[in-house]
């Protein structure tokens, strides 16, 4: 047996193509595109990168894009006034604050001041807790978003199956085990003090790796036949490398998302799918997503 391989780009295509035919149809009854503001501040090369292609991709589906890069020493009050001037701005529907921020500024209270009408991340608490509730609203976080959308238009069997996920950061994995439980599956989070970490990996279903820490899910961690989406994307000399050793569990494994072109493309597609949400609610109008 071999691994689905779980085409992330394709995927991520389709949903850009709806995203364009939301902000034409928005065009087409005289109202404005969506605008999607985006707060790089520093010159982290990764997040830079990151920042470009989010920009690339939302000006191609129709989308307003403004980026407003700012240089490394802002303080916490310089970011936090930023965000209010977004926030109070009619022209913008959506607003990204790039992570990680430089360690003098206070991320948390820079995600807390997002108007949680206008969070494209889905971060704020009142959105992140709707979504624990089991009741999200209208934006969910785009990482966690785009590894269901694979798991669903792969058909991955959810209700009442195990998914493990290893990582419990508040991108990726905490959103994510929410999103699983939404779903009825049985979720166990794993995180960097769970013992015995492959045996209760092999219990999974859906085994979602978000660690950081590059192939380090071999086939030890699998159980045959399981759908294996990898969160991983680090940066090395060889190119990005997933969490995932896809040579030994690709042989294992039902499903498989690749690195790269798996889950990355999905997390652009989402943000631009979350930030035409946020437009149509704003202007009182219905879309595709
Ligand atoms: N840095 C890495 N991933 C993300 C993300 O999804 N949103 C933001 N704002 N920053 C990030």
């Amino acid at each position: 047996m071999s691994a689905v391989i779980i085409d992330g780009k394709a995927v991520a295509a389709s949903i850009r193509e709806e995203v364009a035919r939301d902000c034409a149809a928005l065009r087409d009854q005289g109202l404005s595109a969506p605008g999607l503001s985006v707060v790089l501040v520093g010159d982290n090369e990764a997040s830079a990168l990151y920042v470009r292609n989010k920009g690339r991709a939302a000006e191609r589906a129709g989308i307003a894009f403004q980026l407003l890069q700012q240089p490394s020493d802002l303080t916490s009050a310089d970011v936090l006034r930023l965000v209010g001037d977004l926030n109070d701005d009619a022209s913008v529907d959506a607003i990204l604050v790039q992570l990680p921020l430089p360690p003098q500024v206070d991320s948390r209270a820079v995600i807390e001041a997002v108007s949680p009408a206008k969070d494209a991340d889905g971060f704020h608490p009142l959105n992140f807790g709707r979504l624990a509730e089991g009741s999200p609203g209208v934006v969910t976080p785009c990482t966690p978003q785009g590894c269901m959308e694979l798991v669903r238009r792969y058909d991955v069997p959810i209700a009442g199956r195990r998914a493990v996920v290893v990582g419990r950061s508040t991108i990726v994995g905490r959103p994510l085990a929410a999103m699983l439980t939404n779903a009825d599956a049985t979720v166990t989070v794993c995180h960097s003090r769970t013992p015995d970490l492959a045996g209760v990996c092999r219990e999974a279903d859906i085994l979602v790796a978000a660690t950081g820490r590059p192939g380090m899910i071999d086939e030890r961690f699998v159980k045959p036949g399981a759908c294996v989406i990898d969160v991983g994307t680090t940066p090395t000399p060889d190119g990005v490398r997933g969490d995932v050793d896809r040579v030994s569990v690709e042989p294992v494994a039902g499903w498989l998302t690749p690195v790269p072109g798996g889950v990355g493309p999905m997390t652009i597609a989402m943000l631009l799918r979350n930030t035409v949400a946020l437009a149509a609610l704003r202007r009182r109008a219905p879309v595709s997503a």
